[in-house]
C-alpha cells in the first residue's frame, strides 16, 4: 500500500501522547519539512521526501529508550503490519545508519543483545539507500524540532550523550554525507534555510 505525506501527518498525529512526550512528533515533521525543501531543488519526489521524513522515528510512539524495542525495527514492524510497501517502511531501519553500516550511528556503538539486531545489521548493509533515503538520514542530522546546521546538531548530540568509539567514523560519514548533497546541488545546501543562523 502507497503511502502520502497527507497519510503521516495522520499517523503522527494519532501517536500524540502516546510515549513519555511528543517531542519526537515535532522533530519528525521538521525532518519532513526541511527534506521536502532539498528534494524540490533537486527536482525530486517532494512528497515522498515529507513522507519519509514524517514516518521514520514512527517507532516512538510505542515509547523510546532503554527496555523498550528500539524504535526502528519497531516502526519497521508497525507500518508493515498496517500493510505499507518496504519502499516507505525501509527507512524506519535505515535512518539512523550511515555507510550500510549499523555501527556507524550516533550514540555509540549498538548492543548486539538487541531486539533483532542481526536482522537490522543484514538489513542495513544490503539495503541500497536511495537519493530520498539518504536525504532523510542527512535531515535527521539537521532537524531538533526545527532545522539547524548538522555541524550544530552533531555537537548538540555529542554534548547531551558523549563522544564514543565510534563518534569520529559517524561525523566523517557525516560530512561525506552532507557534501553528496552539496555536491549535487551545486552549491552548500544550507543556503536553502536562511533562518537557520538564528537557530
Ligand atoms: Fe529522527
Amino acid at each position: 500500500m502507497k503511502l502520502t505525506s497527507e497519510k503521516a501527518l495522520e499517523l503522527l498525529n494519532e501517536a500524540r501522547g502516546m510515549a513519555k512526550d511528543d517531542y519526537w512528533i515535532e522533530h519528525s515533521i521538521c525532518v519532513g519539512n526541511t527534506a521536502a525543501v532539498i528534494a524540490k531543488a533537486l527536482n525530486l519526489d517532494e512528497d515522498m521526501a515529507k513522507t519519509l521524513g514524517y514516518i521514520h522515528d514512527i517507532g516512538k510512539r510505542n515509547g523510546y529508550g532503554p527496555g523498550v524495542i528500539p524504535h526502528g525495527i519497531g516502526g519497521y514492524e508497525y507500518l508493515l503490519n498496517l500493510g505499507y510497501d518496504e519502499d516507505y517502511v525501509s527507512i524506519c531501519l535505515t535512518h539512523s545508519y550511515l555507510n550500510n553500516d549499523i555501527n556507524c550511528v550516533a550514540g555509540g556503538i549498538p548492543n548486539k543483545d538487541r531486539y533483532k539486531y542481526n536482522f537490522v545489521k543484514d538489513f542495513v548493509k544490503e539495503h541500497e539507500y536511495t537519493i530520498l533515503e539518504k536525504l532523510i538520514n542527512l535531515c535527521d542530522l539537521m532537524c531538533y524540532k526545527e532545522t539547524m546546521t548538522m555541524e550544530k546538531r552533531l555537537i548538540n548530540l555529542a554534548l547531551r550523550y558523549g563522544v564514543f568509539s565510534n563518534t569520529v567514523y559517524h561525523l566523517t560519514e557525516a560530512q561525506k554525507l552532507k557534501q553528496y548533497f552539496d555536491d549535487m546541488l551545486g552549491y552548500n545546501l544550507y543556503q536553502l534555510f536562511p533562518d537557520i543562523i538564528f537557530n
